[in-house]
């Protein structure tokens, strides 16, 4: 891959703070039969051993952060995406610790989701019979390779929990979660990964724990600034450690994801 790409196959979904990882911006605007995304879709570079690779950024949170989670255009951004040429996306997320050991700073790139969500649409799917298997939600080439590029050393495996927020956990919840014994838990993992898989793309994410939630032994009530200030601390490394990951990513795509929707009759076609 010596010239560069124009068409971005790999795209990254995350935080503001990510927009400087890419070289060369440009911002593409996007409408989709969902309305339009959180944002334009910055498309720009990323240096690889082949030369600049075209990747795709889209601030889950839109400018200046004005839809907080659950008011997230999810369809939307994961259609866009998908139109613009993208297949396989990169999804960090903050979320809490739900057990003692994952405290501030870890990072965990889970293999499993509980969707504790009960507000969000969560498919394209709402005429005929399209269901899709989601046992595995996460592709398994993208979460290796997140787990060979984290800084430092990140925890494979465990189980996201995504609530819809914008409040944080009550103890009972939270003591309920870690008894379970799921690891983590966020408020924008989901509908995310389904609707990634619905449209048949590769997706994974790897969650940057901010703060123990509020039913861990001895933690205190999550604070939004608490979640804040350490997510400031750990993003410059999470950016960088991305940023090459995405040079590591093969376009062959040898997972089942591009198959999620073999054999189903689809009401439309896809982007
Ligand atoms: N995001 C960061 N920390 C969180 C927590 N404790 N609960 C839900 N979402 C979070």
């Amino acid at each position: 891959m010596s010239a560069v790409q124009s068409t971005p196959e790999v795209a990254v979904i995350g935080g503001t703070g990510f927009y400087t990882f890419l070289d060369d911006v440009r911002e593409v605007e996007v409408d989709t039969p969902y309305g339009p995304p959180s944002a334009p879709v910055a498309v720009g570079t990323v240096p690889t051993e082949d030369g600049p690779r075209a990747v795709a950024f889209l601030p889950r949170h839109g400018q200046g952060h004005r839809f907080p989670a659950h008011s997230v255009p999810y369809r939307a951004n994961l259609w866009a995406l998908r139109s613009l040429g993208v297949r396989q996306v990169l999804a960090p997320c903050a979320v809490g610790g739900l057990q003692p050991e994952l405290g501030p700073g870890t990072l965990v790139v889970p293999d499993q989701l509980v969707d504790r969500t009960t507000t969000r649409t969560q498919t394209y799917y709402d005429h005929g019979a399209v269901h899709v298997s989601f046992a595995d939600p996460y592709c398994p080439r993208l979460r290796s390779a997140l787990i060979d590029g984290a800084p430092g050393e990140a925890v494979d495996g465990g189980t996201l929990v995504v609530i819809d927020g914008p409040r944080f956990s009550t103890r009972a919840e939270s003591q309920w979660y870690s008894r379970e014994g799921w690891s983590v838990i966020g408020m924008t993992g989901h509908p995310e990964a389904i609707l990634a898989r619905e449209l048949a793309l590769c997706y994974a994410t790897v969650a940057l724990v901010t703060d123990l939630d509020a039913g861990v032994e001895a933690a205190e009530a999550v604070s939004h600034q608490e979640v804040l200030r350490v997510f400031a601390e750990h993003l410059g490394g999470l950016r960088d450690a991305l940023r090459d990951v995405v040079g590591t990513l093969g376009t062959d795509r040898a997972c089942d994801c591009p198959h999620a929707l073999d054999g189903l009759d689809l009401p439309f076609a896809l982007p």
